[in-house]
Formats: structure tokens, sequence, C-alpha cells
């Protein structure tokens, strides 16, 4: 069976569904309304140049061998310059490394690190955000939970609905990440739950949302 090219696995994989599954260029639009992101980081991003339709500078890092020659495809590239949401050229860096030693991009110079079923980025990169710099995360891989748990970062937003929409009221962000009971997550239990597949985790938030956004204190 012929391999999908890059432009192909990127369509099919991130751009046939808004709001649904991995189609997340409703929150990446809204970011870029609400947000200056100039400069975004996305580690584990495999073929997801949904950032570049958006931000114009944009750092993927992946240990994928074939990573840097697919995120190099001349039609992959031809897409992203004709869908792109602002006037300059994309400016695209990708590197092919474990994300955990990766350090060919000066610490604290992203405005945006991105985390998406790919591991505890929100730990292993936070370095690459000064303070102030935002973090977006799922909880597929319980990294949102970690970053909640974690005292370097604040929780300012969840994409909730079909049309992810951006919920920023404290009121309503309390509540995620926390149990039934109404207790927040600890550390404790996003370790002991880590080793686990999320159908099996033991300590479930009581509310969840696709995507969240984070600020680092
Ligand atoms: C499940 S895919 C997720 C891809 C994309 N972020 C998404 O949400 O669709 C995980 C990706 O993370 C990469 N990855 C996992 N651990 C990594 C690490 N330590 N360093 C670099 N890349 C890593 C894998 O190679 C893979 O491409």
């Amino acid at each position: 069976m012929r391999q999908k090219t890059p432009l192909v696995a990127f369509i099919s994989n991130y751009t046939n569904n808004p709001g649904c599954g991995r189609d997340l260029r409703p929150v990446f639009q809204q970011l870029s309304r609400r947000f200056q992101i100039q400069r975004a980081l996305y580690p584990g991003s495999w073929l997801d140049v949904t950032p570049s339709l958006f931000f114009p500078e944009v750092c993927y890092v992946d240990s994928l061998s074939g990573i840097v020659d697919s995120f190099a495809d001349p039609d992959l590239r031809r897409h992203l310059n004709d869908n792109k949401h602002y006037p300059d050229a994309p400016t695209i860096h990708c590197y092919q490394h474990d994300y955990r030693t990766f350090n060919a991009e000066p610490e604290a110079s992203f405005d945006l690190l991105i985390s998406l079923n790919a591991g505890f980025i929100s730990q292993a990169c936070e370095r690459f955000l000064p303070p102030e710099g935002l973090l977006l995360v799922n909880d597929e891989h319980y990294d949102a939970r970690r970053a909640f748990v974690d005292p370097d970062y604040i929780i300012i937003a969840a994409f909730t609905g079909e049309n992810l929409r951006m919920e920023t009221s404290q009121a309503e962000l309390t509540s995620f990440f926390h149990t039934t009971k109404g207790t927040p997550l600890t550390l404790e239990m996003v370790d002991s739950d880590a080793p686990r597949s999320p159908s099996r985790a033991r300590f479930k938030p009581a509310k969840t949302a696709p995507v969240y956004l984070f600020r680092k204190q």
C-alpha cells in the first residue's frame, strides 16, 4: 500500500472535522485573536502543522525518523502558505529530536507551548516558556492534570462544546480537575495514574474539556 503524502496525512488527520477529534483549528484561531503569539513550540507534533495556519513562527520537535523531510514537503508548504491566517510568510523550524533533551532553541523564547497526546511536555519543556507564557494542553496523556497540580502553572481557559468555545469564567474553571467529591486532584493522584491508560485511571475528574489553556506564573 502506498504511504500517504505528508499533506494528505495532515489533511485527513487534522482538518476534516472542525471541533471533533484532532481538528483544533477553532482553538488556534481563538488563541491567535486573543493573544499576541509570535513564536510557538510544538513538541511531539508528528505531522500536525495546524499551528502554522495561525502563528507566523512555529518550532516542531519530534523524535520520529524522517520528520524533517516530511515538514519540507513542497505540497505541505504550499498548503500552509495558501491557507494561513496572517500576512507574513510562515517560518517553520522542524527538529528530529527527543523533546526531553532538546536544546536547539533558546530557553524562555516562546509565547506558546503546545502539548497534545505526547507525554508530560508541560514538565519537560517548561523551560522554553517565559513567565506569562501560555501552555495549550489536552489530558489524553494526563499532561493537563499534570499542569494543574504544578504551582508554576495556572489554568486560564478551557475549550468546550462542539465549537470549542474558549471558556474563561473563573467559576467554571475552578471545577475542572476536581473529583466527583469536589476535591482537587493532587500530584500523588496524577503520578499513581500515569502508568495507566486514561480509561483505567483511578482518579477521574468530574468535569473535562477537550483542551485547556494555562499560563506560566
Ligand atoms: C500520538 S502522537 C501525537 C501527535 C500530535 N501531537 C497529535 O496530537 O495528533 C505522539 C507523537 O509524539 C512523538 N513523541 C513522543 N515522545 C517523544 C519525545 N520524548 N520526544 C519527541 N517526540 C516524541 C511521537 O514520535 C509521535 O509523533
